[in-house]
């Protein structure tokens, strides 16, 4: 299996296990960080919206928790024909853990059709102060 297999795989179980009962609209996340670790997170709902995690906010956290620093690639997957796209907030979130080299691929019930750069989703990032 390559590092893409990977991701899917590791994606579509979190997104097995996401926890959507209000959307019933799962999600999942995938990171292989830069020091070659593989991470996972599904969406978390809670009764009050805006409580509700999104999968990349959860893939993210266990990147961190575990002591990588860095996104190598992202792959974002929902069971669904129609692809999705990180959410604004996600972009920002993925944005502060991207290089120049870091990929966001968005993978469907048809396989993995699209990637990106964070600057193509994220343009014009607010990225200092
Ligand atoms: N969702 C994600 O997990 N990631 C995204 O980038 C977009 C949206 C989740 C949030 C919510 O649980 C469900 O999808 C429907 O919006």
């Amino acid at each position: 299996m390559n590092n893409l297999q990977k991701l899917l795989s590791l994606a579509q179980t979190a997104a097995s296990n996401a926890y959507c009962p209000y959307s019933h609209f799962s999600v999942g996340a995938a990171i292989e960080s830069t020091d070659g670790k593989f991470y996972s997170g599904c969406n978390v709902e809670n009764i009050s919206f805006p409580v509700g995690t999104c999968a990349e906010a959860g893939a993210i956290a266990a990147m961190i928790a575990n002591g990588s620093t860095k996104i190598q690639n992202i792959l974002i997957y929902a069971p669904s024909q129609k692809l999705i796209t990180p959410c604004g907030a996600c972009r920002q979130r993925i944005a502060e853990f991207s290089t120049p080299e870091t990929i966001i691929y968005l993978a469907g019930i048809d396989g993995i059709s699209k990637s990106y750069g964070i600057n193509e989703l994220l343009p014009s990032s607010f990225s200092e102060f």
